[in-house]
């Protein structure tokens, strides 16, 4: 039985035989290729093995950690891991991340470099550039005014704000003071706040009256006044005038922005921290329905993400980059606010939604801004898909040079697309696979890397991902099994804000007891290599179909549906079955200008077969109109399933569009 479900397992992955080699100019002018010769590596193959290797990986970030941040307090220990699995990163340091993202630039050759290009999303309001030496002022002003309030070091604040220079604004005077901010992001429910600002036990709250949403005001303050009711540390609340929303004031607790910044001092001096203290706490879900605060360390998130972006995303001086997450997530901490800013880079933010006034808006933000790298995630590839090339034809993208994706598996349909109609039929795509754990990339191409569509290739250089079966050991190309990190890395969670023992169960116990792996990082997503080592992530572990013995990931039929021509978007589950214990049930949305049919759906049923063989072909396909989605985009399986098959669907408070849940049908 087990060897012929590897063969099976094997025969189910799709192998891609595409390959897209980088032009060679992408290569030559490369960050990395200039530090490769500098080092003399001859192959990306040999750096990428020697940065990640036993013997070198502390002096590769020894050296990384030295260019990329100034340290107040050099430290004496590169990386110490006496309490596994609590790893300490830059031993005997000081630093202050904001005086590296922000002070040092203010202060020098970049004073009046634009820092971010912010465009709101109303048409009629101005495009707002903020250079360093602004934004060196505004972090300080606004320092000055929490401290007036009696925030310190240590202490935890929510920030629950819209995408406004306001909101990396407070999170840098919120580290520039020592004091961990926890960001929440702001299309989270009053509740969903209240359970985070409660679980840190933060002292204040910063948000906003109201923001734009498709051309119209939404109030937000409420949201804060409820959930402070039920987290008792919270003493202020500071609100940000943004949409000229009627709000209601507390009288000593709420406090204006305005009010708090004005007449303070542009200067404000950095309070210098160790290397592990908190830059903050954000929460992420797990596998059970509380969420998990997630704690971030200083020294770390001041050096990985800024070195991952400089050699992933190849920036220089004049690039415009453009991440296009929010920043409630972590890819906004790491790349639109931490990483961008510790390079003095130029990043674009926009305030608002893709599809208004239409779905061209971007496109339009590109032209406007020529933006040169753009970042963002499938969801939205295959979004703009469904809309049609005719909105991008319609802008002069010219100016990009490099694209990237993250959030979940790029299937290969979308990455030609994106290829094609953003990308010109020339551009790099890098697919950056990582998590809210670990604060930067851990598998990613480089501008040197040959492509394969829906691989984010391998292990980037300090990082050592492996691929273990359930008992620790390597798997073989071609077959599948835990991605794993195998050792630690400076931007890696540290803990779970109050809670010790799931940190150690969710990340660590597994492996805990084998031989030789203790200390290894169970990243809790499943992975294959091909033949040539290339890294396909295939989903969460939990999501996961057995059928007929056969482990099949939902992610791989899903893949293999939008890959249909008529087909924009799938969700893939598993029904219970007497024979086969569970069969492949799948819900799709047709691109525009299909309909259903019977004979559409069997068409579908045959594709898959073709593509994946037999096993996984679904035994029933469903048109719906809509899927629940989180508010990051990715669609909500547990909840598909649970209304199809007629069982309770829980807390939907969190998703997008909870009115999705509505078109699932039910199949039993
Ligand atoms: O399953 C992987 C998927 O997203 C998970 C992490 O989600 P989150 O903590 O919300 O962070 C998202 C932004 C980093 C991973 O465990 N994921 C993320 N990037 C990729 C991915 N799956 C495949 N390919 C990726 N590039």
């Amino acid at each position: 039985m087990a060897g012929e479900e590897k063969k099976l397992k094997t025969a189910v992955f799709q192998e891609e035989t595409r390959i897209f080699n980088p032009p060679k100019d992408l290569v030559e002018n490369s960050n990395v290729m200039k530090w490769m010769k500098k080092k003399g590596f001859k192959t990306e193959k040999e750096m990428r093995a020697w940065c990640s290797s036993d013997e070198h990986y502390l002096e590769f970030w020894d050296e990384m950690a030295k260019t990329y941040v100034d340290w107040h307090k050099p430290y004496t220990k590169v990386m110490d891991d006496s309490e596994m699995p609590y790893f300490h990163w830059f031993t005997g340091g000081e630093i202050n991340i904001t005086y590296n993202a922000v002070d040092r630039h203010a202060k020098g050759k970049k004073k009046d470099k634009v820092a971010y290009i912010w465009i709101p999303e109303p048409t009629d309001q101005p495009t707002q550039k903020i250079t360093y030496g602004d934004l060196y002022k505004e972090v300080n002003k606004f320092a000055n005014g929490l401290k007036s309030l009696g925030l310190k070091k240590g202490d935890r604040v929510s920030i629950y704000m819209p995408m406004i220079p306001q909101l990396p604004i407070a999170m840098l005077a919120c580290a520039k003071l020592g004091i961990i901010h926890s960001v929440v992001f702001s299309g989270f429910s009053s509740k969903g706040l209240m359970d985070r600002a409660a679980d840190c036990g933060s002292r204040a709250i910063i948000t906003v009256d109201g923001f734009y949403r498709r051309g119209k005001p939404v109030p937000l303050k409420q949201n804060a006044d409820e959930a402070a009711a039920g987290a008792p540390a919270v003493e202020k609340i500071i609100v940000y005038k943004r949409a000229g929303v009627d709000v209601a004031m507390k009288e000593g607790r709420d406090v204006w922005w305005h009010d708090l910044v004005k007449g303070r001092s542009e200067e404000c001096e950095p309070v210098w921290v160790d290397p592990e203290h908190r830059l903050y706490i954000l929460y992420t879900s797990g596998t059970t329905g509380k969420p998990k605060g997630i704690e971030h360390a200083t020294g770390g998130n001041a050096v990985g993400p800024a070195q991952t972006l400089h050699w992933v995303f190849d920036l220089k001086e004049n690039d415009v980059w453009w991440c296009t997450a929010d920043i409630g997530w972590v890819t906004g901490h790491s790349y639109i606010v931490y990483a961008p800013l510790i390079l003095g880079m130029t990043g674009l933010m926009y305030e608002g939604a893709a599809d208004y006034p239409d779905f061209g808006r971007w496109w339009k933000n590109i032209q406007d801004h020529k933006v040169t790298v753009l970042y963002t995630a499938p969801t939205a590839i295959r979004m703009f898909m469904k809309q049609g090339p005719q909105w991008p034809a319609k802008y002069d993208l010219s100016s990009l040079r490099l694209l990237g994706s993250v959030g979940e598996p790029i299937n290969p349909e979308a990455w030609m697309w994106y290829r094609e109609h953003i990308g010109r039929n020339e551009l790099q795509i890098m697919d950056t696979w990582w998590q809210t754990e670990t604060g930067t990339f851990l598998n990613s191409p480089l501008p040197i890397t040959p492509l394969k569509p829906g691989s984010c290739t391998f292990p980037l250089p300090g990082y050592d991902i492996s691929i273990l079966d359930e008992d620790g050991k390597e798997v073989p190309l071609g077959q599948g099994g835990n991605i794993v990190s195998l050792k630690p890395y400076p931007s890696m969670l540290r803990a779970f804000w109050g809670d010790k023992e799931r940190f150690m169960k969710e990340y660590w116990q597994f492996y805990w007891d084998v031989p030789g792996r203790r200390g290894v990082y169970l990243a809790g997503d499943k992975a294959q290599r091909d033949k040539d080592g290339y890294f396909f992530i295939q989903g969460r572990i939990d999501d996961v179909l057995s059928v007929a013995g056969h482990r099949i990931a939902n992610a791989e039929v899903e893949s293999a549906l939008v890959a249909h021509p008529k087909i924009a978007e799938a969700a893939v589950i598993g029904k219970p079955d007497e024979v086969k214990g569970e069969s492949i049930v799948a819900f799709v949305i047709l691109r525009i200008g299909n309909d259903p049919s019977p004979e559409l759906a069997k068409d579908a049923i045959a594709f898959v077969r073709k593509t994946l063989g037999p096993v996984a072909a679904p035994s029933e396909v469903h048109f719906v109109n809509d899927l629940p989605k989180t508010r990051s985009g990715k669609i909500m399986r547990r909840v598909v399933k649970a209304k199809s098959l007629g069982n309770p669907v829980g807390d939907i408070s969190t998703l997008m569009n909870p009115e999705a849940v509505d078109h699932i049908p039910l199949i039993v």
